[in-house]
């Protein structure tokens, strides 16, 4: 049975440096989820870019541009607000990542995917 909850250490997760990714087995074999901090904050999406669905980084765990201030996917550039996932910039202009819900408690980062769960199951 697939678990309902990816649990991360808190302090592998720096502000605005490598984000953690993890594997999404729900939505494929080979689909991945990562998860940033940003202003103190964890933000957690799928790993897919609104525009073409690939995965946004080419090394693995960059996701911030030069700058530090976007998420930037490495294909065609499109920036990413890194606590909305809000395209705002590229080719997808005004779509959105695939956010995932996250809790932060005791050193410990929780992504939550059983929504994930559900919403594959429809799909299948
Ligand atoms: S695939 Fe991400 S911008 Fe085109």
């Amino acid at each position: 049975m697939l678990s309902n909850t990816i649990v991360l250490d808190a302090r592998d997760l720096h502000e605005k440096s490598l984000g953690l990714r993890f594997a999404l087995p729900a939505l494929g074999e080979f689909a991945t989820g990562f998860v940033v901090r940003y202003h103190g904050k964890a933000h957690a999406y799928i790993n897919q870019c609104a525009h073409v669905p690939v995965e946004l980084d080419w090394n693995q765990g960059e996701f911030f541009t030069v700058s530090k201030d976007y998420l930037i996917c490495a294909t065609h550039g499109a920036h990413y607000q890194p606590d909305t996932g809000h395209c705002i910039m590229g080719p997808c202009k005004g779509k959105s990542l695939q956010a995932l819900p996250v809790t932060e408690q005791n050193h410990q980062i929780t992504i939550h995917i059983d929504q994930l769960h559900k919403l594959h199951h429809k799909i299948k």
